[in-house]
């Protein structure tokens, strides 16, 4: 049975680019995989790493004791619920040039040297990564202030991932009717609808997708 790991980090609910293509984006999984499973991972409100996973996790398993086994315990079904997908998106605003903290938290848990690292872990699996932002970095003169790109691509190769997509969708403030966007509306819903037809395609497992 397919499954699909959804990881939203938008801080905010009402009005978010990010969790509502991720919504489209289960739906036209869902219709082009039938009885598969979804897990979405709001990494949102996740907590930091702390010192026990620290010390824990550059223990062997075998060596731990009950409470720095604990101190995994988040981690570990973290990593679980990665290792489970054959199919991960994950739908991230740019937050300050960066990904938002809560997603690099998210990082931080499910790059383990003991289980994910040096093991091709997501070997295999295909990764969409959704960035939104209000700006443009994906081309054009600020391509240099995007952390975001440069810095989950390189996570995501530490997990050995082979088959990652970037999806854009910037100008996210002339989305919405504010007048003092309204010069970059067109180009801002072009941009929209062409990230839309490809997470589509991605969804529908890159086969032909309906009109
Ligand atoms: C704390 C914060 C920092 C942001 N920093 C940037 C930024 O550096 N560049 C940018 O283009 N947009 C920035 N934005 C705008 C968001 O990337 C944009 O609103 C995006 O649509 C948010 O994703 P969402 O719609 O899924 O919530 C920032 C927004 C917030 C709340």
């Amino acid at each position: 049975m397919a499954h699909l790991l959804i990881v939203t980090a938008s801080a905010r609910t009402e009005g978010s680019v990010s969790r509502s293509l991720a919504d489209e984006f289960r739906g036209g999984w869902e219709a082009a995989h039938p009885g598969s499973s979804v897990t979405v991972r709001d990494v949102a409100s996740l907590p930091h790493i702390g010192e026990g996973y620290t010390i824990a996790s550059k223990m062997p398993a075998a060596a731990r004791t009950p409470d720095l086994t604990a101190e995994l315990a988040l981690s570990d079904v973290l990593v679980d619920e990665l290792a489970a997908a054959d199919t991960v998106l994950i739908a991230t605003p740019m937050y300050n040039w960066g990904l938002p903290s809560s997603l690099k938290a998210w990082f931080d848990h499910v790059i383990r040297m003991d289980r994910t690292t040096d093991v091709d872990f997501l070997a295999g699996t295909q990764v969409v990564v959704l960035v939104t932002s209000a700006g443009r970095y994906s081309s054009g003169e600020r391509v240099h202030l995007d952390f975001v790109r440069p810095h989950v691509a390189h996570l995501l190769a530490v997990l050995g991932a082979d088959d990652v997509t970037f999806a854009n969708a910037e100008l996210t403030m002339a989305l919405t009717d504010n007048p003092r966007f309204a010069s970059m509306r067109e180009q801002a819903q072009a941009d929209y609808e062409a990230t839309r037809e490809l997470l589509a395609w991605h969804a529908a497992g890159r086969a032909a997708v309906a009109a």
